[in-house]
């Protein structure tokens, strides 16, 4: 199989580019990638001259570069997206044109070209705050708050619309929350941890009890290619970790694990619009085979030891645009 990756410097894409590798040997895969701020190729050091394996630096937004380098390749697998909610509410507009009009791009290549799949990576954040205890299955109701979910959500419908319209195969894979290594240290567990480790506070919003559904990376990665091989086309999937926790409970076994005081938390002013709960159901994804095999436990601790150990990856990027972005907005 040839696999366009769009996206695959960032957090997940990289990590499923290196699973599908070592999972499929014989798989072609290109990655396009705008490396934005999120996007880091040392992600990929250790595939880099795999011959199974290469690279285009490209915006999805611009198609004919695309359009000239994925010929001959089966289906696209869409990571490229602005990701980080803090940011949306900051800076909206680039979340409209990677995430929707990025989006409709590729669709229009693969419906133009013949490219056979699409799978979208979205989020369980299109289905907004599961406030009174509800759990969402792949048919509740799209109701996102931020404009970084209303982006993703947006992009689900047009996708949607193209396996209507144009009878294309199509897959959306809803996830929840992620955790694991290269994670860019502005969200929450790469934030906490690498703060942590530096014996600074960490910014715990509200009261602490917005509860998120935790995925480990590699979870989410064969989940997708579980969808890839054996999703049926124009289908949701949920991906969800079954390990739902208030975020205080999560800063406080990070601290736990480094041996550091639970004072180095700090309350601070809550994010506008904030979510207060996300709970999705995987049974669906679980009949066509898909098991989660990594506990939260497990996951975590792995997740710590990863950045404790690997100080030269995360440190560079704190001292750089991350820190000249947070002086803007946060200080
Ligand atoms: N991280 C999570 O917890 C999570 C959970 C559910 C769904 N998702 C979804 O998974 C996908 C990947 O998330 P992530 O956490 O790896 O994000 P990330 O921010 O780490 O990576 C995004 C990647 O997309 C690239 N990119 C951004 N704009 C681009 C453009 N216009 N053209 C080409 N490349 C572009 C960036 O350079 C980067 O490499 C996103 O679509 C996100 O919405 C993430």
């Amino acid at each position: 199989m040839k696999i366009v990756v769009t996206g695959g410097a960032g957090f997940i894409g990289s990590h499923f580019i290196k699973y599908i590798l070592k999972k499929h040997p014989g798989y072609k895969i290109l990655n396009v990638d705008k490396l934005t701020y999120a996007g880091n190729l040392e992600n990929l050091e250790e595939i880099k001259d795999n011959p199974d394996y290469s690279f285009v630096k490209e915006d999805i937004c611009n198609r004919k570069t695309i359009e000239n380098a994925i010929s001959g390749y089966d289906v696209i697998v869409n990571f490229a997206a602005e990701s980080h909610v803090d940011r949306s509410i900051n800076e909206p507009e680039v979340f409209l044109k990677t995430d929707v009009f990025g989006t409709f791009n590729l669709l229009e290549i693969c419906r133009t070209r013949g490219i056979k799949k699409y799978i979208q990576i979205s989020t369980d954040e299109v289905y907004g705050s599961a406030d009174y205890g509800e759990t969402f299955t792949e048919e509740s109701r799209l109701n996102p708050s931020s404009p970084y979910s209303a982006s993703k959500a947006a992009a689900d419908l047009l996708v949607l619309s193209y396996y209507k319209t144009y009878k294309m195969s199509i897959n959306i894979v809803r996830s929840s929350n992620n955790y694991g290594p290269n994670q860019y240290p502005e969200k929450f567990i790469p934030l906490f941890v690498t703060n942590a480790i530096e014996d600074k506070k960490l910014p715990l919003y509200g009261d602490g009890r917005n509860v998120r559904d935790w995925l480990f990376v590699m979870d989410n990665c064969a989940g997708i290619d579980t969808v890839l091989h054996k999703g049926v086309s124009g289908e949701i999937y949920n991906i969800a970790g079954e390990s739902e926790r208030e975020n205080i409970f999560i800063a406080k076994k990070i601290l736990k694990y480094l041996g550091k005081s639970e004072e180095l938390i700090q309350f601070v002013n809550d994010r506008p619009g904030h979510d207060r709960r996300y709970s999705i159901s995987c049974e669906k994804i679980k009949r066509i085979g898909w098991r989660q095999k990594t506990s939260l436990e497990d996951g975590l601790r792995l997740t710590v030891e990863w950045y404790r150990d690997n100080r030269q990856w995360w440190e560079k990027i704190k001292s750089g645009e991350f820190l000249k972005y947070y002086k803007t907005h946060y200080k």
